[in-house]
């Protein structure tokens, strides 16, 4: 038998519930369903709630699958949350209650070696969410030119990003996790506190392999006109590149008299949460709240529209 993934633990359930606040007949989307450790807790909340979960993952989609099986409220679609109006358009749902972001990796991606995300386990260098389709850490550093890589690493705070860039080069093919891992150390040196010294090298490949910025800019600019009067777009990411956007992009909509913030500092898990799962640590949740409808928009009732 294969070894069982690692059980995933929702960062901020029930934070993330308050804000949500689902009510029976709601309509939300979990664009990032993992294991469904969130739509499970929305699904629970409130008996006529319906979720939509999309995750690109085809990992995912088993849960989803067994999930689905047991309960008509939820549909999923493998798929990436940047098409959330095409997925929205094909459950024939305009408006919803709430959307849900729960960016960054899932505890069985980040422990399985296989995925290539690990900088404690050695395997291929691949860090795909999809890895069915698009190039792997491994073609992307074999493809790349060393100020490109120097870049891209500058631009996760990297602040060795030249040296650690050379020693990449000098070293390609690079074709694992421990690959990459060694170039780093050999350009800036072992271990010397908490974080690893690979840590942002390794957010730094993966962000470019799934081409993270550029995803999450075309669902913020989706997610907030998908809303219903008082729905809620809470996103939770893991580092302050993923932050910064959602930071800049809520407080440019909380301008516009239809969307105000949630809260103007980003929430984070108290200290029970961040003790018990590793993960929460660096969790930062941000919530943007439509208040108004659009001028000429039309409000759908609540209809079915499954
Ligand atoms: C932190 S996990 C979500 C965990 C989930 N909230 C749970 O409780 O099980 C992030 C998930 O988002 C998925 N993901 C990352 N980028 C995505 C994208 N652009 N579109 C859809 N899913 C994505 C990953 O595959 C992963 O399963």
């Amino acid at each position: 038998m294969p070894p069982e993934s690692p059980a995933h633990v929702p960062v901020l359930r029930d934070t993330v519930l308050r804000w949500l606040a689902p009510r029976s007949g709601g309509r939300y989307v979990d664009g990032t369903f993992g294991r469904g450790g969130h739509t499970k807790a929305i699904l629970e909340a409130a008996p006529g709630a319906r979720v939509l979960g999309l995750d690109k993952d085809p990992e995912a989609a088993p849960a989803a699958a067994a999930l689905a099986a047991g309960e008509p409220r939820f549909r999923f679609l493998a798929g990436d949350f940047s098409e959330l109006g095409s997925a929205l358009d094909r459950v024939g749902w305009d408006l919803v209650d709430g959307i849900l972001l729960d960016l960054g990796l899932s505890s069985p991606q980040l422990e399985t070696p296989e995925r290539g995300f690990s900088l404690r386990h050695d395997g291929p260098l691949d860090m795909r969410f999809d890895p069915g389709s698009g190039e792997t850490a491994a073609e992307l550093l074999d493809r790349l030119e060393e100020r490109e890589i120097a870049d891209l690493l500058f631009g996760m705070g990297e602040r060795r990003s030249r040296a650690i860039a050379w020693r990449i080069v000098g070293r390609r093919p690079l074709r694992t996790t421990g690959d990459l891992r060694a170039a780093v150390i050999a350009a800036v040196g072992p271990r010397r506190g908490r974080i690893d010294p690979a840590t942002r090298t390794f957010l730094a490949v993966r962000s470019a392999v799934n081409r993270e910025p550029q995803v999450l800019a075309a669902a913020l600019h989706e997610a907030p006109g998908r809303l219903r009067r008082e729905g809620v777009l809470a996103v939770i990411s893991y580092h302050s590149g993923e932050d910064r956007p959602v930071k800049h992009a809520f407080r440019r909509l909380a301008e516009e008299p239809r969307f105000e913030l949630g809260t103007r500092r980003p929430i984070r898990p108290d200290e029970d949460e961040s003790g018990a799962n590793r993960r929460s640590r660096s969790a930062c949740l941000r919530i943007l709240r439509r208040i108004e409808d659009a001028p000429g928009e039309i409000v759908r009732p609540d209809g079915d529209g499954r």
